[in-house]
């Protein structure tokens, strides 16, 4: 199977999985516990039907959101996430002229292997910072520093993930940054020659924006032990509060999901939240961003951008959310699978499909902008809200 043979996220997964040496696969594809949530993200899809407009002459149709103060082209963007260029040589650098040249916006992780400075002088799209708050206050200035030294227009927080959600797969796999090449990873450096050709031709793994506070040359450090060893588990509201004034500009924390912490985080001056288990990898049991969206809509939606990510695999998934009041959805795996398969053209084939099953659907549906979907085109909800 090569790249033009993908049709979906299945299609890139199964590539990604034969690229990719098992232990860092399975770092991508894995979720907490039993993964309930994981595979929930996807199925809440679901449990809502869409239901057309017809006859309602829909021969141009406009893709384009304004979100978080920034217009995209598109109404998903690629949601920050960790250690990109052991995935693929290019990592971030893929991720981020894919989202240019499709008009949308990118994040980069604190864990994020090139850093945002250089991604923001090559590159024109809004930018995300992801940030996770660290014990070392040190260290969450210089990177609200560095935010806004390199222009960043977005900063995203993650409020989920205080402490590791349980990876059963890496505590299986040994799977740690930097990855290490032990007797498990030699074998997969055998079975796997062009990732680890390529893994040793180019830049050596670093973590720009870490890289200044945090010595890992030592040590290997699981997910697990860095968010539970080096996030500060104390952070509250008031510390959230104090950021979005030091920040100044568009602010939204990611990982919340109940009506009362979406209202509050309006109250405390942010401009956005986006409802989110982190795909899965944190709380197991743990509702789903999707299931959550209407309440949380009907409660904040006309104060803050609500945004949701989580198992989104299909250009009708995003129509959902979109129909429920979203401003735009996240993209984590769905982009990371073709970007480990291929690098730069994967993750473009990848936004390629997407943008042509939305606008497909969007036709279907009989609607011409994004604006003009409503719960009136959904079936099965659960709670009944204001038919919008
Ligand atoms: C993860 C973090 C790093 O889910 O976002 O692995």
């Amino acid at each position: 199977m090569r790249l033009k043979h993908c049709h979906n996220f299945h299609d890139f997964r199964r590539l990604a999985q034969r690229s990719l040496p098992g232990p860092i696969f399975n770092y991508i594809d894995g979720g907490a516990d039993d993964e309930v949530t994981l595979r929930r993200n996807t199925s809440a899809f679901d449990s809502m039907a869409l239901v057309p407009d017809v006859l309602t002459g829909v021969e141009e149709v406009d893709l384009s959101v304004t979100v978080m103060g920034q217009k995209l082209d598109l109404p998903v963007y690629l949601s920050p996430t960790a250690l990109q260029r052991l995935f693929h040589h290019q990592g971030e650098r893929a991720t981020a002229a894919a989202a240019e040249a499709f008009g949308t916006m990118f994040g980069v992780s604190s864990l994020g292997t090139v850093s945002m400075a250089e991604l923001a002088a090559r590159h024109k799209t809004p930018q995300i910072y992801q940030f996770y708050f660290h014990k070392d206050r040190g260290l969450n200035r210089a990177m609200m520093q560095a935010a806004k030294e390199a222009g960043i227009k977005v900063m995203m927080l993650t409020v989920d993930s205080i402490t590791g959600g349980n990876r059963e797969r890496d505590l299986r796999t040994g799977f740690s940054i930097p990855f290490r090449l032990t007797l498990g990873g030699l074998l997969q450096f055998a079975v796997k020659p062009m990732w680890g050709i390529n893994y040793v031709r180019h830049e050596r793994f670093s973590l720009p924006q870490l890289d200044a506070h945090i010595d890992m040359k030592g040590d290997s450090l699981t997910i697990g032990r860095y968010f539970s060893e080096m996030l500060d588990p104390s952070m509250n509201w008031r510390d959230v509060e104090a950021m979005v004034a030091e920040w100044g500009g568009a602010f939204c924390l990611k990982g919340l999901v109940s009506e009362g912490d979406a209202r509050r985080a309006a109250d405390i001056g942010c401009s956005g939240i986006v409802l989110s288990n982190h795909g899965g990898r944190q709380l197991d049991g743990s509702v789903t961003g999707f299931d959550q969206l209407d309440g949380v809509v009907q409660a904040v939606g006309d104060r803050i951008d609500v945004m949701m990510d989580g198992g989104v695999q299909r250009g009708s998934h995003v129509l959902k959310a979109m129909a429920l009041g979203a401003k735009a959805v996240g993209l984590g795996r769905y982009y990371l699978f073709p970007l480990a398969a291929a690098g730069q053209p994967g993750v473009e084939r990848a936004l390629a499909l997407m943008k042509a099953e939305i606008t497909r659907d969007m036709r279907l549906l009989g609607v011409r902008n994004l604006a003009e979907l409503g719960t009136r085109h959904l079936a099965g909800m659960a709670k009944q809200g204001a038919r919008r």
